[in-house]
């Protein structure tokens, strides 16, 4: 049973990824149960799919539980659910030592630790993510958010969960194209600077998205390692490393307010055709050869994710989306910084984009 350390000083905690794990939940979770009970916050779709086996198991080791079930969906980052759940957790009586349970993929779990950063000044939660894109990205390293009608993710904090359990076998119930969208995330690690990483992708990563259970259990435990020892060196995105997760997301989060954020394109297919044209652009200002770029291009589009403007549905030009570039909360004192590659596993930031250039290559590109 792989258990990954996140080391992160007092706030350091594990990462349990085993396929069954949440049939044996109470195992795990008893520690965080003060007085015999346990709060779930989770969502419509979830709580159909998989939460009766967590509570089951709870259940069946004497924990009670108290469920909180929200709409399923990104608009549940708001401040209206955010508020209707901190009321709801008040009324349970959470308190500062306990944990509250987020079960679901990353609306789930950002809002739901945020809720934890600010409920009593800050109490625990444990992340017990159910979408690929979760368990390999966004249930570990403590960044949690809602929206705000001025963009996505704009109000958060930084706040660790006391524990992460990761049962890949949930991913058995969620749709085919959300299992896609959430492998960009994983290519996202072999492209940062795992180039023998990204070339299994390339071989076993078909059998990972038809539900192999090694292929899976491999591509999450690697992804994971790789995100908790970035997150250990750089919590809170002031070195530099953790800002390299950020590939193909400045492109990718253009192509998301071109679709307007909506079921038109999913997160990861934003980041999988941002990931491909960050490496062509790479290429164009030969920072990166044309061969790499072609099989980041070639091993997206063979999962069937978006690699360019027309297969990720955008009909933008290029200065309409380097505008939308330019409300990302990554811009830094005026200027956009930028992930591009030297090699697949050689991802470097750069601070001199001309965004200029990249509208002429957007537009090029789409032809
Ligand atoms: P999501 O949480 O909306 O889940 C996608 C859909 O799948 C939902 O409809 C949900 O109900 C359903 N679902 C989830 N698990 C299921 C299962 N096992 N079976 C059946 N249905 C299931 O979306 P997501 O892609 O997991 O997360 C996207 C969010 O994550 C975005 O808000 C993004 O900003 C955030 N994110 C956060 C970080 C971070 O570091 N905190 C990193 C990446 C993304
Ligand atoms: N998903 C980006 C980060 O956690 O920093």
């Amino acid at each position: 049973m792989p258990i990954v350390p996140v080391a992160l000083g007092a706030r350091s905690y594990d990462i349990l990824i085993e396929d069954g794990a949440l049939d044996r939940a109470a195992m795990h979770l008893a520690r965080f149960a003060r007085g015999g009970r346990l709060a779930v916050v989770t969502d419509e779709q979830v709580a159909q799919a998989q939460l009766p086996r967590l509570t089951a198991s709870l259940e069946s080791a004497g924990i009670a539980v108290q469920t909180i079930i929200l709409p399923p969906g990104e608009r549940t980052k708001s401040w209206g659910q955010l508020e209707a759940l901190i009321d709801r957790l008040l009324m349970l009586e959470i308190e500062r030592g306990d944990h509250i349970i987020a079960l679901g993929g990353g609306v789930i779990g950002d809002l739901v630790g945020f809720a934890a950063a600010i409920l009593k000044r800050g109490c625990g939660f444990v992340q017990v993510p159910t979408t690929l894109l979760a368990q390999v990205d966004s249930s570990v390293g403590g960044k949690t958010a809602i929206n705000t009608g001025a963009g996505k993710n704009l109000v958060g904090a930084f706040h660790q969960p006391g524990f992460v359990l990761i049962d890949p076998t949930t991913l058995d119930t969620l749709p085919p194209r959300e299992v896609r969208a959430g492998y960009a995330e994983v290519v996202k690690y072999g492209l940062i600077d795992d180039a023998e990483f990204f070339a299994w992708c390339e071989g076993q990563g078909e059998y990972l998205l038809s539900g192999d259970p090694q292929a899976r259990l491999h591509a999450i435990e690697k992804s994971v390692r790789a995100k908790a020892a970035i997150v250990a060196d750089d919590e809170r995105e002031t070195s530099g490393r953790r800002a390299l997760l950020n590939l193909g997301h400045t492109f990718g989060h253009a192509l998301e307010a071109d679709t307007g954020f909506s079921d038109r394109l999913l997160h990861g297919e934003g980041v999988a055709a941002g990931m491909a044209l960050a490496f062509r652009y790479s290429a164009r200002l030969n920072l990166c050869s044309a061969a790499d770029a072609e099989r980041v291009t070639a091993h997206l589009k063979a999962v069937g994710l978006p690699y360019d403007l027309a297969s990720a549905d955008v009909t933008g030009n290029g200065r309409t989306l380097v505008a939308h570039m330019l409300h990302d909360k990554k811009m830094a004192g005026g200027t956009l910084p930028f992930l591009l590659a030297h090699a697949i596993g050689k991802t470097f930031l750069s601070k001199d984009v001309l965004l200029d250039d990249v509208a002429a290559f957007l537009d090029q590109d789409r032809q």
